[in-house]
């Protein structure tokens, strides 16, 4: 009874963004249990023409489910997607996720304060987040299939709680993957010259929104005539500190650190024991970004991104970049699949099982 409710549930939501061959082969998902109430759970993908089952696996009440052998890195991004023009063209593209960042600032430089598409020192733009977020919403509308998932870059605290009116009413009617961003700590390197959004009030807003990933990051200096520099134990254990006191820790929402490309490669160490010690709470990945003429050593930052995999890691970064990794070239050979429906699924089967599991709770 338990279970079919699941099966229903989990079906419905991915067959909403999914309508595309899938090579169910590709794909393995494992729930993870905890105080077991023995409910066996398929997870069931409908092809264009069928359902697969895709695996099978049991958990409990506060069980997680683990997903394996989805290629991040192939999840493909508009970065900046920050004006009218740019947002037109994005919707047009063929990619997968669309950035962007919020400021409190004025549509077309008139009339009162609100939140708009810009980045700073910017705070005038076409674009209110408002008016964004309904035309990504209709766009995914029509669109059945080839959604386009959404990352808010909130750049200041005032301006996230300035927009949690218009997140809470288009949120929860969003079937495609929603990620809130925000630097919430000091990071490197020694960068002191932009205020961290205060983590208490990001996460004690983004608890509203359990199907969104938190994207939670560290403020950066860095550019071409870096060389040296990483993200430090300290700056690490910060970060695990702010997801421990406000207990993100069992929220079990996804996590995901965007790092510096330059920076994370030099930083393995570090940022392996940082997801270790999340990741037995929270499922969390790395997005590594890059702004361009950025120095990167490549070789470091290749050898970064196989010793997570590319299940764990999302990489948005320049072309050029993302070429010269090569990540093709890992000497096995890889199945191919469309990234953004394992994604979007993954991340439904997350909130769709939180769900089920807060209404057992009950
Ligand atoms: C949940 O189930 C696992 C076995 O799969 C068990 O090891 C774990 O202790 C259980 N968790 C709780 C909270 O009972
Ligand atoms: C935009 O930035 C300018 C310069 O910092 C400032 O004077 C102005 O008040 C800001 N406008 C809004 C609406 O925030
Ligand atoms: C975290 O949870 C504990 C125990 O439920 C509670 O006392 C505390 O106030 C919570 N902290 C935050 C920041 O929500
Ligand atoms: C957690 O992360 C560590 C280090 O990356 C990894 O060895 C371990 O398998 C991960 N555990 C899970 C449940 O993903
Ligand atoms: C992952 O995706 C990238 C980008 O599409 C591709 O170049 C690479 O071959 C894939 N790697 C693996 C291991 O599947
Ligand atoms: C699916 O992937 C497997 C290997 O993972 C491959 O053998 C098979 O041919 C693929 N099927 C399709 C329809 O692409």
């Amino acid at each position: 009874m338990k279970g079919s409710m699941i099966i229903c549930m989990l079906a419905c939501l991915a067959v909403k963004i999914n309508g595309i061959a899938l090579n169910v082969s590709a794909y393995h998902y494992e729930l993870q249990a905890n105080q077991l109430v023995n409910v066996p759970v398929a997870i069931v993908l409908q092809d264009q023409l069928d359902y697969a089952l895709i695996d099978m696996g049991r958990f409990n009440k506060t069980g997680k489910v683990v997903s394996k052998a989805a290629n991040l890195t192939a999840i493909s991004w508009a970065h900046a997607v920050n004006s009218q023009q740019l947002l037109a063209e994005a919707l047009n593209a063929d990619i997968d996720m669309i950035e962007a960042d919020i400021v409190l600032g004025q549509l077309n430089g008139e009339g009162e304060q609100l939140p708009v598409m810009a980045h700073p020192p910017a705070n005038i733009s076409d674009l209110t987040l408002e008016d964004f977020l309904h035309q990504i919403k209709a766009h995914n509308e029509v669109h059945e299939g080839a959604e386009k998932g959404v990352k808010l870059d909130f750049k200041s605290i005032e301006v996230f709680e300035g927009a949690l009116d218009i997140l809470d009413a288009t949120i929860p009617k969003m079937s495609y993957p929603i990620w809130l961003n925000a630097d919430i700590i000091n990071g490197p390197v020694e960068a002191l010259s932009s205020t961290p959004v205060d983590p208490a009030r990001f996460f004690a807003g983004c608890m509203r929104y359990k199907q969104a990933v938190l994207s939670i990051g560290w403020t950066t200096r860095w550019g071409p005539d870096y060389r040296e520099g990483m993200y430090t134990d300290a700056q690490c254990s910060a970060m695990l500190q702010s997801i421990q006191d406000n207990n993100v820790t069992s929220t079990g929402q996804p996590i995901t650190f965007p790092v510096r490309a330059g920076i994370a490669a030099q930083s393995e160490e570090q940022l392996h024991k940082l997801l270790a010690s999340v990741n037995s709470t929270n499922e969390c990945t790395l997005t590594i970004w890059s702004s361009a003429g950025d120095y990167v050593d490549v070789e470091l930052l290749r050898k970064l991104i196989f010793s997570f995999g590319v299940e764990r890691v999302y990489l948005d970064v320049p072309a050029e970049l993302a070429a010269q990794l090569d990540l093709g070239n890992t000497g096995k050979a890889t199945a191919t699949f469309n990234s953004l429906v394992s994604f979007g699924f993954v991340s439904l089967c997350f909130w769709a099982v939180s769900s089920w599991l807060q209404m057992q709770l009950k």
